[in-house]
């Protein structure tokens, strides 16, 4: 929780909103409901070892200079790959641990636009009974059924021993290296690896996350692997692990030859582009050093176990790592498209109502409202508080908001209370059938390992031990949410602290439990004297007088927070490897974890699961794990359904159980902007149900900002409102200008949900994206390179949204005009002209205006908008024919019940467009009653004369044509689609 000590915020009843815009309702001032805290962790129970990450000590031995690296022995090339012997090729380094005498590599041409390169520890028959090697019942190996030949494959390796073993992968139809170790040595110890790749000059690699950064991660950052709770902190290691990257090359072709031209900017000449992939399945703590010319790849463990992707296109590489490597994402119920409303500090039911209330008064669609720790019973999960959220209460309060088809999810914390032996009146049954089911991570010496988080003292579901061991902690993981099912409606789950997170190092409970319930070592936002205040950037400018009292608070503050202040002499802890044994607690690389120290403010390294497993050698698993069993538990609770989870700590494959929140951001414009990339990169992650805490979470949001923010966030899939406790409140209709440009955003999205859902579809098909980056769509065009301020929905809509405090026009780029693309403007349906192939055109976007432009050549499917998605999935249909420069466009549309996890009934609809043609032909059994209304053309250039549908001529009253904006609006359809628009193929012509 590390951004809430930064920005906790003043608690400022009955603000007002802003000085400009009028504040339609008093925001709400929720206190914060702590337990009977007598104890309260010490704060110094969260400080390590003072550490010295490797990367900024001055001493550091760099390993490339000390280590000899390996001979290859003993090599066979089969048809389809190779193996060898690699033997160390001098004496050993010792580097950052021991090394590995001897290895084995296998290359395998997996598929024909894959290879695998594997590097383990040979142990002469010994192999598996190693931390080395990842299990794959907790994350499988990509299938390498299908073998292909070496010399059929687009990509190829090759090998050398000059001076040292080093391997190269080349494009074979460019010559182009894409990634080679020569020149180099390979590091390989028990608790170090490092291979280099030289990399061209200024290339562009994107992924490698979760980081807050711009989408192309640049030529010069170190990208720490391992997940920490730790919020949203720019370049830090944050809650997820995702090591891939795409690297995207720009060439010329000229002389001949292709010609690499880096993200060039010369806009006259041709230029094409290749991307590859590169997956390294390792679950290690890892840094990845990327430097003007070359990466550096370092882990802390496991093997080298790496995946190269030919792509050559972004979209081929998503896919096959999708397909092959980590997962299909998970398809999404319908309902969860709708807009979610969530906040820390939602005190009770009563609130809860009042907030669902007031957005049917604004006539704001509301879809589904969530609670936060604020329900739980002295912060325990799968309990009520008995006086806030009685299950009776709730009980009335969800069969009302489900009976408006709305929604309802609860979050769940990944640690377990561990109740006072000594206060019968704590008894906690959930955690005592954990201990039962040994469900719960152990001390080295088989005692339960006790953290604490926001109960108190801790204990940990250990997944680990129940994946590898068959311990009891998913069954009693599901059997806990199927009683409180019983006693509480929920809709889905959202899955907090799980990297996991504990406020303390080590096993700082145990001895301590009659202290328990504790109070975390740090202040919560909102508790009393915890007065920072933070706004938006230039809030000052535009809400002169809550700046001026915040700019005193936080200046009386920020004195008494510097009193006392002494100066010390730092002394950082360095280990050195000891012969045969590993140090897991303090490596002897010391990575740049944000907290330093690898046990702080969460499990340490030597927490033990069950069947003997560490958890150094997992600790990257922990919040990918508890999704699957979270994903395996609401397949009970909710038979047949699709599970609806989003859980803050992510890994490859994460996205078949859950979506992702972007947690704990702040109410800065940095962060609005930060959030297009961050979703992007879960777009190359195959978690493609990804939103951020829209309007910001910490510090206090403003009318601006949030109108801003409630727009931009319509386009993402996950589209939620979250904001920390203390901060005021910032639900849309608390200001004018919010309600106006919140209701015109939401309106388009819900015209766009089948697009949505369908893209969804896809995506769960074959590994396609949701949001897109301008660069995957328009791969010829190297200045879209950066392009991260703008993004796709789908192929077809394009967003653009304004980013910068006080702006009324936003700087954007409509690709792909060089070669004939049509963008329309989606408020007036007419074309953009006179753009130039990568000109940044100024665009109006007054407050409440989001830019939105369809491209041409799509058939998007709409659906009439309603407060909530199941009543705008009963309303009538429209269909936006987008045509290209030469008249054509097509679509599909996906449909089924919106839920079943194995729908009995769907229909795939193909939409297709030629010059005075329109055909609809759908294939399924899904009965879809509603009619087709209207269809608006798009880019029309001659006006008809007559209109005909199945060959016969349609009324003039139901059709008018615009030679001003080549447009083409057909209305009143419905009885003619009277049995539904989608019950039979039909044609719709034009002359
Ligand atoms: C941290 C989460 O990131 C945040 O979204 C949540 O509000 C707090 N925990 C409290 O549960």
């Amino acid at each position: 929780m590390v951004s809430l000590l930064l920005y906790m915020a003043i608690l400022a009843p009955g603000i007002s909103g802003n000085d400009g815009q009028s504040t339609v309702l008093k925001p709400t001032s929720p206190t914060i409901h702590n337990h009977e805290s007598v104890f309260t962790v010490p704060p110094d129970a969260d400080i390590g070892m003072n550490i010295l990450p490797n990367i900024n000590d001055p001493e550091a031995v760099d390993p490339q200079k000390v280590c000899p690296g390996y001979i290859a022995l003993g090599v066979k090339s089969t048809t389809t790959g190779l193996t060898a012997n690699l033997a160390l090729a001098g004496p050993a380094c010792n580097v950052y641990g021991n090394d590995i005498d001897y290895l084995t590599l296998v290359v395998g041409f997996q598929a024909d636009d894959r290879i695998n390169i594997q590097i383990q520890p040979r142990y002469l028959g010994r192999e598996n009974e190693t931390w080395f090697v990842l299990p794959e019942a907790l994350v499988p190996r990509p299938d390498d059924s299908s073998r292909v030949t070496e010399s059929s494959h687009p990509l190829e390796v090759s090998w050398s021993n000059e001076p040292s073993f080093s391997f190269t992968v080349t494009r074979k139809e460019t010559k182009n290296v894409l990634f080679t170790t020569k020149g180099s040595v390979l590091v390989y110890e028990d608790q170090f690896i490092e291979f280099v790749s030289s990399l061209p000059d200024n290339y562009n690699l994107y992924g490698l996350g979760e980081v807050m950064h711009g989408f192309r991660l640049g030529n010069n950052l170190t990208r720490t692997l391992y997940a920490a709770d730790v919020g949203d902190v720019i370049d830090a290691n944050i809650y997820g692990n995702h090591p891939i990257y795409l690297d995207t090359r720009y060439f010329t072709n000229e002389k001949g030859g292709l010609v690499y031209a880096a993200n060039a900017t010369d806009k006259t000449a041709k230029y094409v582009s290749y991307t590859h992939g590169v997956f390294l399945r390792n679950v290690h703590a890892q840094e990845i050093i990327l430097q003007p010319s070359s990466i550096t790849w370092r882990t802390l463990g496991g093997s080298i176990d790496l995946y190269f992707y030919n792509g050559p296109s972004a979209e081929g590489i998503t896919k096959s790592y999708q397909r092959s490597a980590v997962g299909l994402p998970a398809m999404q119920q319908y309902w969860t498209l709708g807009f979610h409303q969530c906040r820390w500090g939602y005190e009770n039911w009563t609130v809860l109502n009042d907030v669902v209330d007031n957005f049917a008064k604004f006539e704001i669609p509301l879809e589904t409202i969530w609670t936060d720790i604020d329900y739980m019973k002295g912060y325990r999960d799968f309990e009520n508080d008995p006086e806030r959220f009685s299950y009776e209460e709730g009980a009335r309060f969800l069969s009302k908001i489900h009976g408006n088809n709305q929604h309802y999810v609860p979050i769940v914390d990944s640690a377990i209370y561990a109740p006072n032996p000594e206060d019968a009146a704590d008894a906690y049954p959930s955690f005592d059938r954990g201990v039962e089911a040994n469900a719960f991570v152990m001390n080295p010496d088989g005692s339960p390992y006790i953290g604490a988080v926001w109960p108190g003292y801790t204990v940990f579901p250990d997944w680990v031990g129940a994946v590898l061991n068959g311990s009891g902690a998913i069954d009693w993981w599901a059997d806990e949410f199927i009683r409180w099912s019983k006693k509480i409606a929920f809709d889905g789950i959202w899955i907090d602290m799980s990297e996991v997170a504990s406020f303390c190092v080590g096993s700082c409970g145990s001895g301590n439990l009659t202290l328990n319930p504790v109070h975390p070592p740090f202040q919560l936002p909102g508790e009393p004297g915890n007065l920072v205040l933070i706004y938006p950037e230039n809030f000052n400018k535009t809400n002169a007088t809550e700046a001026a009292s915040a700019a005193s608070a936080l200046a009386a503050q920020t004195q008494t927070a510097t009193t006392g202040v002494t100066s010390t002499t730092t002394a950082y802890y360095r280990t050195t490897p000891t012969p045969g044994a590993r140090n897991i607690n303090w490596p002897p690389y010391a990575i740049n974890n944000y907290h330093g120290d690898l046990g702080v403010h969460a499990l340490s390294p030597n927490a033990t699961h069950h069947g003997g497993a560490v958890e150094y050698d997992f600790h990257n698993l922990f919040g990918h794990q508890i999704l699957n069993a979270t994903y395996q538990a609401l397949l009970k609770v909710f038979s047949g359904k699709r599970p609806f989870i989003i859980g803050r700590s992510t890994f490859a494959g994460s996205g078949k159980w859950a979506g992702h929140w972007g947690g704990d951001n702040e109410s800065l414009w940095v962060f609005m902007f930060l959030s297009i990339p961050q979703a992007l990169s879960f777009s190359i992650f195959g978690i493609p149900m990804f939103g951020v805490d829209t309007c910001g979470f910490g510090g206090n949001s403003n009318y601006e900002l949030c109108s801003r923010w409630m727009q931009l966030s319509a386009f993402f899939p996950f589209y939620r409102n979250h904001n920390s406790i203390g901060s005021i409140s910032q639900e849309p209709y608390l200001w004018d200008s919010v309600i106006t440009a919140t209701k015109k955003a939401m309106h388009i999205r819900f015209l766009l949900l089948p697009y949505m859902y369908t893209l969804f579809a896809l995506a769960n098909k074959d590994g396609s994206t949701v949001m897109r980056a301008l660069s995957w769509e328009f791969p010829n065009e190297p200045w879209l390179a950066n392009a991260d301020r703008q993004f796709l929905l789908g192929g077809a809509v394009m967003v653009t949204p304004c980013l910068v405090q006080g702006a009324s026009t936003v700087d954007g780029v409509f690709p792909g005009v060089g070669n004939g693309t049509v963008w329309y403007d989606w408020y007036n349906s007419t074309a953009v002209t006179g753009v130039q192939p990568g000109q940044n055109i100024t665009i109006d976007a007054p407050l409440g205006h989001i830019p939105v432009y369809l491209r041409g050549g799509n058939v998007i499917p709409v659906q009439e908008p309603a407060m909530t998605t199941a009543d705008s999935r009963n309303n009538p249909w429209g269909l936006l024919v987008v045509l290209d420069k030469g008249g054509a466009a097509a679509g599909i549309l996906y449909l089924d019940d919106g839920e079943s996890l194995t729908p009995n009934a769907t229909t795939w609809v193909n939409f297709s467009a030629t010059i005075g043609s329109l055909t609809a032909r759908p294939h399924g059994n899904y009965m879809d009653k509603n009619p087709l209304a209207y269809a608006t053309v798009l880019g029309l250039s001659h006006a008809p004369s007559k209109i005909l549908l199945n060959g016969e001529v349609l009324d003039a009253s139901l059709w008018k044509y615009s030679k001003e904006k080549n447009l083409l609006s057909l209305g009143g359809l419905n009885t003619r689609f009277s049995k539904g628009a989608w019950s039979s193929s039909w044609n719709l012509s034009w002359e």
